[in-house]
């Protein structure tokens, strides 16, 4: 499309200055380190029921009159004449008394808005900057893989459906909370303050409420998206608050299971040539469950670093964002987008225009102390399922950090057996990636070439795949 390009191309210009090369710390590999040895002393408690934490009860309802006209952006800085489409955004207060406040960012589409599913998008964790747990923003999905002013291969990425990007919990990108507190987080009060967010957003847009509803995600949100979902369903079950049509998710990249990330993680990087059968053999003789040896384990943990060495694990083929070269991975993303990203989004004008308040804003947030996260999801994915919601996991091959070999072991613990055999779908006359269905409303598939964050390198064929699951039908 051509205004996307337009855009695209004032972003770059704004920004080709900054290409710099951050030092990239892979904070989800940190994050699921420590889990895995917080898992070994986790063994000797008893296994609480999880999701006793998410059990629903009414939340926080503000009153909405007029904040929608308020929400509505004029323009967005570099944005070209003839923009088809509305854009919206702001902050939805979810705790008055602490001040607590979620930013959204809605971009509607330019052909039948008004009878389109809303799409709820949701960032988990991303690599740009060192933070000690989840939290990366939403900004990262509008901006750089599925929002209007990026590039899709067939131009018309809004037609589908209506766009809804939230930066959650507080803390992450504009979201904040005047309650320092509240920065004190983890998967059960996310999930509890992105569905307080929604009940009160669906207020604030009434007209979205009888609308089918989808959530789709990546990466951490393997957590976020089936906890909100499970509140969801409850709300709809036994609650007096808004009902939300939720009809399905859709996740890539999803860390679901902590168990077979691990073992899933080394396999990958075996089979793609990364670590020797040595290391391989050595991580699982010494770092799993009975066998644990700390110190060999460690050992072969350090390996696995030195022999991945500076390789970009989230798409593992992928150029490196070099200061002063410009280099585009095969599937033509720039791995310096993130960079372009932060410094527009930093602009006053951006901000003005985005009716945040004035601050810093970054891609993942430093402030937060997560305190629970679920070893698991599986269960409550189960539950969905056998509740009629559809669940797709998808996965981009190339990304060595949540891969997926992690996704297909995952799949196998949900216990459910085939009904459309693996195939090949095509997009383009060209093998977009493997399909797989399964009983009881789950789907798996793959994105050939495409990195952790699957529109960002495959607009195309993601474009496919979206557009299949707000169908319900097989790619
Ligand atoms: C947070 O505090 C500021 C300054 O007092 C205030 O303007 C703002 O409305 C508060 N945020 C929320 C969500 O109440
Ligand atoms: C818009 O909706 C009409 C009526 O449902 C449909 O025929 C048409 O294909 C839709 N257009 C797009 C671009 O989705
Ligand atoms: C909704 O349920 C809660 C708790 O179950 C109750 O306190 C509240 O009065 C109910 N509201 C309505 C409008 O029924
Ligand atoms: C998997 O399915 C089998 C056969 O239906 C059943 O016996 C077993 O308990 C199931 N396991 C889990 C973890 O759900």
């Amino acid at each position: 499309m051509k205004i996307a390009l337009v855009l695209l191309i004032n972003f770059s210009l704004l920004v080709s200055a900054h290409c710099s090369s951050e030092n990239e710390y892979d904070m989800l590999d940190r994050f699921l380190k420590l889990k895995r040895l917080k898992r070994l002393e986790m063994d000797q408690v008893s296994n609480k029921d999880i999701t006793d934490e998410y059990s629903y009860s009414p939340v926080y309802v503000g009153p909405q009159d007029g904040l929608k006209d308020a929400d509505k952006i004029s323009e967005l800085p570099g944005q070209p004449a003839g923009t088809d489409f509305d854009q919206y955004s702001g902050y939805v207060t979810i705790d008055p008394d602490h001040g607590k406040a979620l930013f959204y960012y809605l971009t509607e589409s330019p052909i039948n808005s008004s009878t389109n599913p809303l799409l709820l998008w949701l960032n988990g964790v991303k690599q740009l900057q060192i933070v000690t747990g989840p939290g990366c923003s939403s900004m990262y999905g509008a901006v750089t893989e599925l929002g209007p002013f990026r590039v899709n291969a067939d131009g018309k990425s809004l037609s589908l459906s209506n766009v809804l990007f939230l930066e959650s919990p507080p803390g992450v990108g504009f979201s904040y909370s005047n309650t320092s507190s509240d920065y004190v987080t983890g998967d059960a009060q996310t999930a509890k303050d992105s569905f307080t967010f929604l009940v009160n957003w669906l207020q604030r847009f009434p007209e979205y409420k009888p609308r089918d509803f989808y959530i789709a995600g990546q990466s951490y949100a393997g957590h976020y998206i089936p906890q909100l979902s499970k509140l969801i369903v409850q709300n709809n079950e036994n609650g007096n608050q808004t009902r939300i049509n939720l009809k399905g998710v859709a996740i890539g990249n999803a860390y679901v299971d902590g168990e077979t990330q691990n073992i899933a993680k080394y396999d990958y990087l075996l089979a793609h040539a990364i670590i020797s059968d040595e290391i391989h053999k050595g991580i699982f003789s010494n770092c799993f469950q009975e066998a644990y040896r700390a110190s060999l384990c460690e050992y072969y943990v350090k390996q696995v670093e030195v022999a991945k060495s500076n390789i970009y694990v989230y798409d593992i083929y992928a150029p490196l964002c070099v200061l002063g070269k410009v280099s585009k991975s095969s599937s033509g993303f720039d791995p310096c987008s993130g960079n372009y990203m932060s410094r527009y989004l930093n602009t006053p004008a951006v901000q003005k225009s985005l009716h945040v308040k004035e601050m810093e804003w970054k891609s993942c947030s430093d402030l937060l102390d997560w305190k629970d996260n679920a070893w698991t999801v599986l269960p409550v994915i189960q539950d969905l399922m056998a509740s009629g919601i559809n669940v797709w996991l998808y996965s981009g091959d190339t990304d060595a950090r949540i891969p997926v070999t992690s996704t297909r072991y995952a799949i196998k613990r949900l216990n459910t057996s085939v009904k459309t055999s693996w195939y090949p779908w095509m997009y383009q006359g060209e093998v977009g990636g493997y399909a797989v269905g399964y009983e009881n409303n789950l789907v798996f598939v793959t994105i050939r070439g495409a990195g952790h964050s699957v529109p960002s390198y495959q607009p195309g064929r993601a474009y496919a795949l979206i557009t299949s699951f707000l169908k319900g039908q097989l790619p």
